[in-house]
């Protein structure tokens, strides 16, 4: 176990190993707010988490370079498949960068470890008797003269009757149509014509009452989702198509003339990726990947591939690699009330956005506003602008600025503290139970709650503050200036994961060595900093977002 923590209550769920992920991205298009608000945040403020915990944590992504739409959009713009992956490759990565979201590798389905690798599942799944052959009828479009699968074909959902939905997933009510009604060719609009075509399937109906018992014992997974996947399993489970007439995907062994369903390989990337990183490292990445806590952040539209096509695999496969133990599910970000439609214009690019504003003043307000549950949450400008004037700077920034300036001036290095009062001592109080107010919040992913203890924290120490008036120099002040800063030495330890740029601000003006992510988790609650220690140099952390470039925001929202 974890060696350093101190207090053995904290994070006794915890493994010793961890390996995180979030939902790989498809190399089509920028990187949105929507994405970033749902998986890529909430993941990499957990990995973070874990590894101040001492957890050997990695967190792993990469892009999801398969299937139809990446196929349609490259004809479309007159490129090879691989030129158009390999530009949205590296541009997502370094937007995710820019955002502090911190893979320790970033990698492509469309690698040879996956391609080898998915081959490789395909025939154990074949030789455990989880694969048959058939032949299907196939949507054909005789104008374009090919197979139409998934995104090549839009329709009315079979199940709940929503237009316009691809064949392969309805967005509205997340299930995969057995089969789309009303189709038509979504390159030329046309009704396609069906075609005999030999295809390879999935058995998923073999797996229905293994899949019902990982989901009643694994106790993490969140029970709102368990329980609609398992009305899915027991309304029956259809086996699953995992062949597609298209040239871009990984090839099938025997028949290479087509290739697999993108959502066969996707995810097998997770593990492949795992093991090149690992491997390259020198690192058992099976034995490692079987003994570790495994995270598979998402959003909801893709629960039905997680909790159903994604273990089945896994058990198809004698579990070689381990199931998940987290699959954290999170709602979709609405944009001032409206749904995100990157066709319509109306999302907001993440480096768009990160050209106006800091990363953490995005990462503290999509964190604020997201709870660990499928429940949508929404972006609105007016909001964010006053969450971080008036929670971030008016609290925490107010805070740093008021304890570390005023101790700066008026002492030069950290007094001795006088003997505490009561009010003292409630003080203290709070900075040793920080830790254990937040550390199970953490762990259990409820990371807005979280991080609004920190705020609750520091709202109570701004007040402390407040009423202690060390300004007037009376008998006290001592107690509440050495009091103030090793508050702010907690607040910058646990701001840490979630706006590491201005932690990292904090640490330095607490004249801190080092990185705040050197330091254990459990440093929060600790009285750190000592009489004679000496502060760095201290400046306003944060600036103020003013009403009159929100306005300019919203006017340039829709009209790129
Ligand atoms: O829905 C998506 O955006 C997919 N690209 C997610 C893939 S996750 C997987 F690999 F499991
Ligand atoms: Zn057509």
């Amino acid at each position: 176990m974890v060696s350093f923590l101190s207090c053995a209550t904290q994070t006794h769920s915890l493994k010793p190993r961890a390996i995180i992920t979030s939902a790989l991205p498809y190399a089509n298009g920028e990187i949105h707010l929507g994405h970033v608000a749902s998986t890529y945040l909430p993941a990499d403020v957990t990995t973070r988490f874990l590894k101040m915990n001492g957890v050997e944590a990695y967190y792993v992504c990469a892009s999801d370079d398969f299937g139809t739409p990446i196929l349609i959009q490259a004809e479309k713009e007159k490129k090879t498949p691989q030129e158009y992956v390999a530009h949205w490759n590296k541009r997502d990565y370094d937007d995710f960068t820019a955002f502090d979201i911190c893979f320790d590798f970033f990698y492509r389905t469309s690698s040879p470890e996956n391609i080898q690798f998915v081959r490789y599942v395909f025939e154990k799944l074949k030789q455990n008797g989880h694969i048959y052959e058939t032949e299907i009828i196939q949507f054909y479009c005789k104008n374009d003269q090919k197979f139409l699968p998934d995104r090549y074909v839009v329709g009315v959902c079979p199940y709940c009757k929503a237009v316009d939905q691809y064949s392969d997933l309805c967005e509205k009510c997340g299930r995969v149509p057995e089969e789309i009604e009303n189709p038509k060719c979504a390159i030329c609009g046309q009704p396609p014509t069906k075609e005999k075509t030999t295809h390879y399937f999935f058995r998923l109906k073999n797996f229905g009452d293994q899949l019902t018992k990982w989901l009643e014992e694994n106790e993490h997974l969140q029970k709102d989702v368990k329980k609609y996947v398992q009305n899915w399993i027991s309304s029956g489970l259809i086996d699953w198509d995992i062949t597609r007439d298209i040239t871009w995907g990984v090839p099938i062994p025997g028949d290479e003339s087509k290739v697999f369903y993108g959502w066969f390989d996707n995810h097998l990337a997770y593990i492949s990726t795992v093991m090149k990183f690992l491997g390259d490292k020198g690192i058992d990445g099976r034995e490692f990947w079987n003994s570790a806590d495994i995270y598979h952040f998402i959003g909801k539209d893709i629960v039905y591939h997680h909790y159903l096509f994604l273990p089945a695999m896994r058990l198809g496969i004698n579990q070689e690699y381990k199931l998940p133990d987290y699959i954290p599910t999170r709602g979709h970000l609405t944009l001032q009330s409206k749904k995100i439609s990157k066709s319509r214009n109306w999302y907001i690019g993440l480096r768009d956005f990160l050209s106006h504003y800091p990363a953490d003043y995005l990462r503290y307000y999509l964190v604020s506003i997201n709870p660990y549950s499928q429940d949508d949450l929404n972006f609105d400008w007016d909001d964010f602008a006053t969450r971080i004037n008036s929670e971030l700077i008016a609290n925490v920034g107010n805070l740093v600025n008021r304890a570390l300036g005023f101790t700066k001036k008026t002492f030069g290095t950290i007094p001795e503290p006088d003997d505490l009062d009561e009010k003292d001592k409630d003080a203290e109080m709070k900075i040793k139970t920080l830790l254990s107010e937040m550390t199970p919040l953490m762990e259990q992913n409820h990371l807005d709650r979280a991080l609004k203890k920190v705020m609750e924290f520091s709202i109570y120490f701004n007040q402390y503050f407040q009423h202690k008036e060390p300004w007037k120099k009376g008998p006290g002040t001592n107690s509440c200036v050495y009091l103030s800063v090793n508050a702010v030495h907690a607040i910058a330890l646990a701001l840490s994961p979630f706006l590491p740029q201005s932690a990292q601000k904090i640490w330095v003006q607490l004249g801190m060595p080092g990185k705040t992510t050197d330091h254990p988790w459990s440093a929060i609650s600790e009285i750190a900093i000592q009489p004679g220690h000496v502060l760095g140099e201290i400046a306003p952390i944060f600036v103020r977002v003013e009403d009159a470039d929100i306005k300019a925001r919203k006017e340039e929202l829709g009209t790129k």
